[in-house]
């Protein structure tokens, strides 16, 4: 039995309230992580706030100062390795990801997205489900593989769209709800209950096994 807590890291791109509710999680001892590193692509974010205030080590950067996307994201990998860290969290990091690090943290990156995935994936998903006059929605946590909020699925939860619901209504009762199952997911991965291994190499032989028919 492993008595070191895991090590994670956080990436975030906005306010953090999810950020927020896993830091929380751990003040708690209800989640037995340790938070290496916050990464921010927005040095104003208020997460970045939230990260020094909890005494968490920062790394922000503007991307426009770097060649390319793999560029920063090798600056990210080398402080990833540096802390040891073994599982990334992203939790509302509105960058899309290169081969760098999805190939690196493959079966060890997880995603929250406000929707029931594969249905809304990509910017402004509650404001797409209440388009498509959708009755129930939720929010999903998956493995991240590199295309947009995709990825195999690790758990749901579904909310019910009243009648003459906003946008803004919605995002109230599905941000209790994230705050609720990100660190429960977490606490799983860590506890085991969720088999991370498993479930990625099941993904990497059905792939194969669907370009290779
Ligand atoms: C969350 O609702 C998260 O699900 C979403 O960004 C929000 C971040 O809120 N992520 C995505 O849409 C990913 N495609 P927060 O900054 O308050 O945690």
């Amino acid at each position: 039995m492993r008595k070191a807590p895991f090590r994670i890291a956080v990436f975030a791109s906005g306010s953090g309230s999810n950020f927020q509710a896993i830091a929380d999680a751990v003040k708690a001892g209800r989640l037995d992580v340790t938070i290496e590193l916050l990464v921010c692509d927005r040095p104003q974010a208020k997460v970045v706030e939230r990260a020094r205030e909890a005494g968490i080590p920062v790394f922000t950067f503007n991307p426009k100062e770097y060649a390319s996307r793999q560029a920063y994201e090798q600056e990210i990998l080398r402080q990833l390795q540096d802390k040891q860290v073994e599982l990334v969290v992203l939790a509302g990091y509105m960058r899309i990801l290169t081969e760098v690090l999805v190939e690196a943290y493959w079966g060890r990156m997880l995603n929250i997205h406000p929707s029931l995935l594969p249905s809304f994936p990509g910017l402004h998903a509650v404001r797409q489900a209440l388009a498509h006059g959708v009755k129930v929605t939720g929010v999903t946590v998956h493995l991240v593989d590199g295309g947009l909020d995709s990825g195999p699925i690790l758990a749901q939860r579904a909310l019910a769209i009243e009648n003459g619901d906003t946008e803004e209504d919605l995002e109230k009762r599905i941000h209790p709800i994230e705050h609720d199952l990100y660190p429960q997911v977490i606490q799983d991965i860590v506890q085991g209950a969720i088999d991370l291994d498993r479930i990625a190499k099941d993904h990497n032989s059905t792939i194969d096994r669907m370009n290779n028919p």
